[in-house]
């Protein structure tokens, strides 16, 4: 394991505390929540059940006993625990390098605390390095990309990944992102963007970073 895995695995080891016992719990997707999907399976037996953000955390909760209900039936989740791409030092994030943005955002905006997991190297003062995941509707692929152009950035479609709603990610590069909020309700206006992986408005409340939590 590499030591950037290893600050995952911690991360998610500590992101494990933050779990209320006989809770619904949010979970996001990719290797980090790989990892915590792991841990929360030694202790299926004390949440009630998981809303999950994509088919790939889906499949792994139920390899592990773990019950997966749909958020309309769910409420309010009391935690949200994902990963991210990028977290900047007021846990402003961009996500959605695994193309499950839009169902992140959706669980995240549901939850009263974020617990976001990175490792170290993902910490930025600010956001942009990571190319920012634009989800969009198929047909509007090349006008979203003419917008994205004329503000600067270089949109990049991810070729072969549909999105688990039936959508293509456009990923923009290039952008040194010092206004996250001004620009996620910028990008959101666009039409043809069903989701912008600018977590600005609805940042992490905690972040964990390897065994440590961010201060
Ligand atoms: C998926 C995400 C992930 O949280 C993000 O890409 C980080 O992934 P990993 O934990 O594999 O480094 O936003 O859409």
């Amino acid at each position: 394991m590499t030591s950037r895995d290893e600050e995952k695995r911690q991360a998610a080891q500590r992101a494990i505390g933050y779990v209320e016992p006989g809770s619904v719990i949010g979970v996001g997707t990719g290797s980090t929540v790989a990892h915590f999907i792991d841990a929360l399976g030694a202790i299926a037996d004390h949440i009630h059940a998981a809303v999950s953000s994509s088919e790939q955390s889906t499949a792994r909760l139920k390899q592990h006993g773990i019950r997966v209900i749909d958020l309309n039936a769910a409420g309010e989740l009391a935690v949200y625990v994902d990963g991210a791409d990028e977290c900047d030092p007021r846990r402003r994030l961009i996500k959605g390098g695994g193309a499950a943005l839009t169902r992140e955002k959706i669980i995240a905006a549901a939850s009263r605390t974020f617990v976001c997991m990175i490792d170290s190297s993902k910490r930025v003062d600010m956001l942009g390095k990571f190319p920012l995941p634009l989800e969009v509707i198929p047909m509007a692929r090349d006008y979203v990309a003419r917008q994205i152009a004329k503000r600067g950035g270089r949109p990049v479609w991810r070729e072969n990944v549909v999105t688990d709603n039936g959508n293509w990610i456009l990923d923009v590069h290039d952008w040194k992102i010092a206004d996250p909020l001004a620009l996620e309700t910028e990008l959101n206006q666009i039409t043809g963007v069903v989701c912008v992986g600018l977590f600005a408005h609805r940042p992490a409340d905690i972040v964990l970073i390897g065994d440590s939590v961010m201060t």
